[in-house]
């Protein structure tokens, strides 16, 4: 077997849909601003289910769309920035609740970027091992890192999950990829920094909420990402205008906007849905994947660039045939 294919698609959200102006009763914010800077109109909000209870849910949608057993799986990746405890992983934790025994598990840290270094991680243990089968899970529940005192992150962000399952063949379907790290530039994005406690001293556990320089890195994604679909697509030996779809992640539709552009290609080869769900970090890409999925948006045959950005900063491309 030289590469892998996607199998099978899912995705979950929770059931509280919280529109703009909804928000706009508990910050100094309004449906027309949020809307004109973002695109976002609503977004799933969880009250009550944790970050592995959405990619447990996920993985569930997606075993059921194949034929073999549980524990033939090889692998699960979940790519979270939000995970229920820094150990056990979400991944583990899933591993456990499938009955997986068979399957390495780990999560993956790459915030926006998650989804798509997590198929290419992915990817590469099957085939270094001889392995066959995983399942890659983005899945977030953000609303739990936000400051909801901060207009400026808390009306961007949702919850939500979603994935794939991988599984070998001869025939190539991950044609090109690029995965960039930029580590210099950590601090405009942070969540969850744990603070040091000391010695037999202070008995207080925290961590920071949220935090965005929103216009250093709304100028990294659109100088970053169309850099990296034209690098993903060289390495794929395609033309931009022989890949049918661009599924960016989605942070905000001007920066889709402004990629189309500057890419000079057509908006409507980037399917958008930002909409209803707002930011969704490591899960934005494997939703909006699903959701084309399931509309025949994207057809066998066809070919795809998934493309995230975000928080380390990172950037992440990589090209399918479908
Ligand atoms: N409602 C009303 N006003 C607001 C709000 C709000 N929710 N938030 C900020 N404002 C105000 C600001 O205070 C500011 O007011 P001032 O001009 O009086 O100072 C004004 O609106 C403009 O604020 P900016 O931050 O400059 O607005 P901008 O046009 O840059 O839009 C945004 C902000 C939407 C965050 C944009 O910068 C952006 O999308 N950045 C990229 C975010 C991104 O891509 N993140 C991806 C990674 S996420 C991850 O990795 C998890």
């Amino acid at each position: 077997m030289n590469d892998v294919t996607i199998t099978a698609t899912s995705k979950v959200v929770p059931s509280q849909l919280v529109t703009n102006n909804q928000l706009s009763k508990i910050m100094d914010t309004s449906d027309e601003w949020i809307r004109k800077r973002t695109g976002i109109e609503t977004r799933h909000l969880s009250n009550d289910k944790n970050t592995s209870e959405l990619a447990l849910e996920v993985g569930k949608k997606l075993l059921n769309q194949v034929s073999w057993p549980v524990t033939d799986l090889d692998l699960i990746i979940v790519a979270t920035m939000s995970p229920d405890y820094l150990t056990p992983s979400v991944s583990a934790q899933i591993q456990g609740k499938l009955k997986a025994q068979n399957a390495v598990a780990f999560d993956l840290s790459a915030a926006c970027s998650g989804f798509s270094y997590a198929l290419s991680v992915a990817r590469s243990m099957l085939l270094a091992n001889n392995w066959h089968k995983a399942l890659v899970i983005g899945a977030e529940v953000l609303s739990k890192l936000l400051d909801w005192h901060d207009r400026s992150t808390a009306v961007l962000f949702g919850d939500g999950a979603g994935g794939v399952i991988l599984e070998t063949r001869a025939e190539k379907h991950f044609l090109g990829q690029d995965l960039r790290t930029f580590g210099e530039l950590g601090n405009q994005l942070t969540a969850g920094h744990t603070k040091t406690n000391g010695v037999l001293k202070d008995n207080t556990f925290s961590y920071t909420p949220f935090q965005m320089n929103g216009r250093e890195v709304y100028r990294f994604a659109t100088h970053e990402v169309p850099r990296s679909i034209q690098t993903a697509c060289r390495q794929a030996n395609l033309e931009l205008n022989q890949v049918d779809h661009f599924l960016l992640h989605q942070a905000n539709s001007r920066i889709i906007e402004h990629v189309a552009k500057r890419l000079k290609q057509p908006l409507d080869k980037f399917p958008i849905n930002i909409s209803e769900y707002g930011n969704t970090a490591a899960a934005s890409e494997a939703i909006l994947l699903a959701e084309c999925v399931e509309k025949g948006i994207i057809k066998k045959g066809e070919t795809f660039a998934l493309s995230g950005f975000g928080g380390g900063l990172t950037c992440a491309t990589i090209i399918f045939k479908y």
